[in-house]
């Protein structure tokens, strides 16, 4: 079975896994929250420097960790979409420089294609089809998962994703940043029936609303409405029970889009991953509901679930595994559908960046 060293700089996390088949031997993360978390979000610009100045050291300690040198190694591998251009780059080219001096096949990999396989990290004798629910600060995705390579995208978000509405709900109740953990803590001690929120449908022109897909940019506006009639009304702002019943909103409302994509497509396995993937409402929701219908679903480990390179090394196991790998003239994309990952594959593709 391959051994990969992978490496992941798609955002705001330094990255670097060396991972065998679905077995993963050393996992280095350092994350730029705590640099990021002056200016409120990622800064682009930022995150590319801080990937620069870390991700050599990042490389050597994983290597160190696995107890492995170059020569055990049968790949390099490397996020390379989607994702923040400048952050992608300085990682794709790292791996594209190591595959070279080291005489290795390189392979770019999708980044939600990554999240996927975080789920085979976690339990390697899942095999597919299931459905895959991943929700991070930039995607809430729906994904038939057929095969190594092959996904269908069934729902997505039409404007905010899952994670980008916990900061945002965060930031103006003035919390903090990243909005997502502050948010799930404040909800245990509140009520999330103190106040009624949309659901994030999103409606479709023949009448109805579309079954899979979610709109939370509408959540978060009747949030700052709700807010703004709450200090116009003088009343003191109740934080947990706004925290509870936004949270009690999106949890309910991807639980269903969840439960009745899975029954429509004849699943009966679901893996959520991303850094959602970790709010209590979530699993406390979509765990009853998946019982009740027989369903499995599996929620892995949050280090797992949040930006990782032992996922971009799983997939790339899998991928070298069936003989893919990448012209070294692959560049990198801020989006690319996961529906066209094997493109990524293909011999003569030239991309400039
Ligand atoms: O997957 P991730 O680490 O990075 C990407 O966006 O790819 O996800 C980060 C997102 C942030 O928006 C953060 O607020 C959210 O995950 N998050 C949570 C929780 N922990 C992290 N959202 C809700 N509840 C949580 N416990
Ligand atoms: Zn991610």
């Amino acid at each position: 079975m391959p051994c990969i060293l992978a490496i992941e700089t798609s955002c705001d996390e330094t990255a670097v896994a060396i991972v065998n088949d679905r077995n993963c031997l050393s996992s280095i993360v350092s994350s730029q929250i705590a640099i990021h978390r002056q200016y409120g979000g990622v800064v682009p610009e930022v995150a590319s420097r801080s990937h620069l100045e870390t991700l050599n050291e990042a490389i050597a300690l994983a290597l160190a960790q696995a107890q492995l040198d170059w020569g055990e190694i049968d790949g390099v591998a490397a996020t390379c979409a989607p994702g923040l251009v400048g952050s992608l780059l300085v990682g794709l080219t790292a791996a594209k420089t190591l595959a070279v001096v080291h005489h290795k096949p390189f392979l770019g990999i999708h980044h939600l294609e990554g999240h996927i396989y975080s789920a085979y990290l976690s339990e390697p004798e899942l095999e597919p089809p299931f459905l895959s629910l991943l929700v991070s600060g930039g995607h809430t995705s729906l994904i038939y998962v057929k095969n190594c390579g092959k996904y269908e995208m069934i729902g997505a978000t039409r404007d905010d994703a899952a994670g980008e509405a916990f900061d945002k709900v965060a930031r103006l109740l003035g919390l903090g940043y990243p909005g997502g953990p502050i948010i799930d803590k404040l909800s245990q001690q509140g009520n999330p029936r103190a106040f009624k929120l949309p659901e994030g449908k999103v409606s479709i022109p023949s009448g109805g609303y579309h079954p899979y897909d979610s709109s939370f940019s509408g959540l978060k506006t009747a949030v700052l409405r709700l807010v703004q009639q709450l200090e116009q009304d003088g009343s003191e702002l109740p934080i947990n029970d706004i925290a509870a019943s936004f949270q009690e909103t999106v949890a309910r409302s991807l639980t269903k889009r969840v439960i009745s994509c899975t029954l429509d497509y004849g699943l009966d396995k679901i893996a959520v991953g991303g850094g959602v993937a970790a709010n209590s409402g979530l699993r406390k929701h979509l765990m009853a509901a998946a019982e009740s219908h027989n369903l499995r679903v599996l929620f892995p480990p949050i280090k797992l679930c949040t930006d990782n390179a032992a996922m971009i090394g799983c997939a790339a196991a899998d991928h070298l595994q069936q003989g893919h790998t990448s012209p070294l003239t692959l560049g990198v994309h801020s989006r690319l559908p996961i529906t066209e990952v094997m493109e990524l594959y293909r011999d003569n593709r030239i991309d400039i960046c």
